[in-house]
């Protein structure tokens, strides 16, 4: 295998690299500086160049609040979509595997229950429709592929709930966390591991779901972070809190289809906790 990283600084981008850097596995990371993904010549001539056979394609514009107006609307559109596609052309005339990460906002968020990969999207923002249109981007251009939808991720590599929820309580007693949006966290060595899991293990090709197991809201997710600290978190109504991109109210995506791979997964709650022993 001859491994391209895309988007190797962002929060799921470094952690891979960690993982396959303890694995003893060969690969080039690159940042939009090496490689940026919207320059669709630069990328038909990196691959005609360095002929990688498999891409782990962790770039995106993740501002979901930006991406609602210009300059942020634009630049969605430049990375989610055509970055996608300007990845995804090359990445099959060298016959390529492309592994590409989606999020839980491709759907409204108005099913009770779980969502199945199979459930039809329809995205409530526009983060969510350009990452969809990433998807069918994949879908139509690939022939082998791996998209694998996630949600609520943290890790030690960036921005993220965990650390801001922390970082709050330094200077506040009490904070208020939003009660009414319920999904599934996923800490980035979960998400890493699965996606080196399906080139490994030659797991079939197409469309997967993939967070920690169990559910909770954010106010829940806040209490979890905290709970051995001084500080009060109160639960409160989204409408308390506007945002320019809508966020869905519950969105718990089914996991039946990853852990038919025989891939193992820990509940949110031991991720965290593995998670906050790493960085303590
Ligand atoms: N974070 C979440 O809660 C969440 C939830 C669901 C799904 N996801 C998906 O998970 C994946 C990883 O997200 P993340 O949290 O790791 O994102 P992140 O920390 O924001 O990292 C994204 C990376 O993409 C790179 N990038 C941006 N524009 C680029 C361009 N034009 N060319 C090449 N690289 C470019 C950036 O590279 P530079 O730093 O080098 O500019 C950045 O490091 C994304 O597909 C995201 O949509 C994330």
């Amino acid at each position: 295998m001859k491994i391209l990283i895309t988007g190797a600084n962002g929060q799921l981008g470094t952690e891979l690299c960690h993982l396959l850097d303890a694995k003893g596995i060969d690969y080039t990371a690159t940042g939009s500086a090496q490689l940026d993904i919207t320059d669709r010549q630069q990328v038909a001539g990196y691959f005609a160049r360095e002929r990688p056979t498999v891409v782990y394609d962790c770039a995106a514009y993740t501002a979901v609040d930006a991406a609602e107006e210009e300059p942020g609307r634009a630049v969605n559109q430049a990375v989610n979509v055509r970055g996608t596609q300007n990845l995804a052309t090359a990445a099959e005339s060298v016959g390529a595997t492309l592994v590409y990460v989606s999020t839980d906002y491709v759907f409204d968020g108005t099913n009770p229950v779980e969502y199945l990969e199979s459930d039809t999207p329809n995205p409530q923002n526009a983060y969510g429709r350009a990452k969809l249109a990433g998807e069918r981007v994949v879908q139509t251009t690939m022939s082998a592929y791996y998209i694998v939808r996630t949600s609520w991720v943290f890790g030690a590599y960036g921005k993220n709930f965990v650390y801001t929820m922390q970082k709050l309580a330094q200077t506040h007693h009490e904070l208020a966390v939003v009660n009414d949006q319920v999904g599934r966290p996923t800490w980035t060595r979960t998400l890493a591991k699965f996606m080196v899991y399906c080139l490994n293990e030659k797991v079939a090709y197409g469309l997967y779901q993939l967070s920690n197991t169990g559910s909770c809201s954010w106010y829940e997710f806040a209490c979890e972070i905290l709970r051995d600290q001084d500080v009060k978190v109160n639960a409160v109504e989204s409408a308390q809190f506007p945002q320019k991109a809508y966020r869905p109210r519950h969105v718990v995506m089914s996991l039946a289809k990853a852990e038919a791979t025989g891939f193992k997964l820990m509940s949110w709650r031991d991720a965290l906790h593995a998670f906050q022993a790493q960085i303590k």
